[in-house]
């Protein structure tokens, strides 16, 4: 059959009943989405004729031209065949929905090490609202600042900064980095000794790569950061659980005989206990880890948010033996989706993970980093985390007081007066991973503290709280919705 005999598809009717003028789709994704759907699922059956792009432009009230280039990206794809003159008809073997295709992937399909990967997995799928741990206030962010500088960035951008970028990051934020350091952390460093990364897990990533080889071991305090485990142990290294006492992380003796390729620790403000570690045992196991050969990877995350004291200083400055490798980001202090962090290395290893990061990553983001670089030097990420601070005290303050009014000591809270944190105790009879769930369908996202650790029993029961999503007067009703779930559970005992 000739293709101009076949009957019209009755297609206004058919894009009009699910296109949707309110979309934040633009028109053209969403008459693109509406069409390719329509064929795939057999609504739109082969053969039919599209109507002239003139005719569905005029009845969507849309542009032509968007109506074209969906059709031209329609025919690209074989979805529709297009002569000239004769219009445009879908095609006979368009790719349909079938039932494979909408298959989701076989667990089995993944590799070994991409199964272990997911199955251990620890990042949640809901980074915004009550509680949600480790996110900070970006409502506060000074918008109007970054876009001023953002303008003028990239008013002045040059083919360099928008070719691929290659040393390690932008010059101008690797001085004002250093710069802050030294100045607020007690880091002994110099510019040429920072690798700018896009966060803290591509810096492990780049560790892992470096300086350690498949079965070697690497200690972890435990309870810890999941998300350092993930990347050590999905490159095939082994992790190895290390308690923590009163003063931080604590080898145990025989541990300490079988010295491990890699240590990581976050003295300032542990994650997610908050336990400092102290003086002595920072020597303790500077000195260990110089007797060994063992690298230190210090995680300052977020020791900017002290609220009781000056932020203690950071380990890497009491470091003589060049073994920390100093990981800073700015996910904490500014906005996660910024994607910017850094690591301070020891001089040796600065050439090879600048190296690294170009082959197994390629550097770039040079013009977002040249933004940052003069957001910190014109002294508005000190401002900021100057306000931010004042913020989360009032925060982490307001919460505790509803904690301790709806359950007295019953639920110890714990975690140190610092952060964007604190720690629930949960009584034994109460699971945290099925009362994190249950708070998940209350609309309250909690992380459970047992997913923190690696031994079985875990050490800790309870929920982490982060604060730093909750404006002050919303956290006592978000709070009771989880007080409810809690009450709930504990009524059922
Ligand atoms: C302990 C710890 N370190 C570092 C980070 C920051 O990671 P990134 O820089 O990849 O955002 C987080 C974020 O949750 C964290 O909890």
């Amino acid at each position: 059959m000739e293709p101009n005999k076949r009957p019209e598809v009755a297609l206004p009717d058919y894009v009009q009943a699910h296109f949707d003028r309110q979309s934040p789709l633009a028109d053209h994704r969403q008459l693109y989405t509406i069409l390719q759907r329509g064929i795939r699922d057999g609504a739109l059956g082969a053969g039919g004729k599209l109507p002239p792009t003139r005719v569905l432009a005029q009845a969507l009230g849309i542009a032509r031209n968007t109506v074209v280039h969906v059709y031209e990206q329609l025919a690209l794809e074989g979805y529709v065949r297009a002569g000239v003159g004769r219009g445009t008809y879908v095609a006979p073997l368009a790719p349909r929905l079938t039932a494979t295709a909408v298959r989701p992937p076989r667990a089995a399909s993944l590799s070994r090490r991409g199964g272990e990967l997911l199955a251990r997995a620890g990042a949640g799928s809901q980074q915004w609202g009550a509680f949600v741990p480790g996110v900070p206030e970006v409502r506060l962010f000074p918008t109007a600042v970054w876009n001023r500088l953002h303008l003028r960035t990239w008013r002045r951008a040059s083919p360099q900064q928008m070719s691929y970028a290659t040393g390690g990051g932008d010059a101008g934020l690797r001085q004002a980095i250093a710069d802050y350091l030294q100045g607020t952390r007690g880091v002994n460093c110099v510019p040429e000794q920072i690798v700018v990364t896009s966060g803290t897990q591509q810096s492990l990533h780049l560790i892992a790569q470096l300086l350690a080889d498949r079965g070697d071991s690497v200690w972890l305090e435990d309870p810890g950061y999941w998300g350092a485990r993930s990347v050590f142990a999905n490159a095939g290294l082994h992790p190895l659980p290390v308690e923590i006492d009163a003063e931080g992380m604590a080898p145990s003796a025989r541990q300490l005989r079988q010295p491990p390729k890699l240590m990581f620790c976050s003295p300032s403000h542990q994650y997610p206990t908050g336990a400092l570690m102290s003086h002595g045992r920072r020597r303790q196991l500077l000195e260990y880890a110089a007797a060994h050969g063992v690298w230190m990877v210090e995680d300052d995350y977020d020791s900017e948010f002290r609220y009781d004291a000056r932020p203690l200083p950071a380990l890497q400055g009491l470091d003589a033996q060049g073994r920390v490798i100093y990981l800073g980001t700015f996910s904490k202090t500014l906005f996660p989706s910024l994607r910017l962090a850094y690591l301070v290395l020891p001089p040796e290893l600065v050439d090879a993970f600048a190296r690294a990061l170009g082959e197994l990553f390629r550097e770039g983001q040079s013009l977002q980093q040249a933004v940052l670089a003069s957001f910190i030097a014109e002294g508005h990420y000190a401002s900021h985390i100057r306000r931010m601070r004042a913020v989360y005290a009032a925060r982490r303050a307001a919460l505790i007081e509803t904690i301790g009014s709806q359950f007295g000591e019953r639920l110890p809270v714990a975690g140190g007066n610092a952060g964007l944190h604190l720690m629930l105790g949960l009584p034994p009879e109460l699971d945290d991973r099925a009362t994190s769930l249950e708070a998940l369908r209350a609309g309250i996202i909690t992380r459970p503290l047992s997913l923190y650790s690696m031994r079985r029993p875990a050490p800790l029961n309870g929920l982490i709280l982060g604060y730093g999503t909750v404006r002050e007067e919303e956290i006592a009703p978000a709070f009771g919705r989880l007080a409810a779930v809690v009450r709930k559970a504990l009524g059922k005992r």
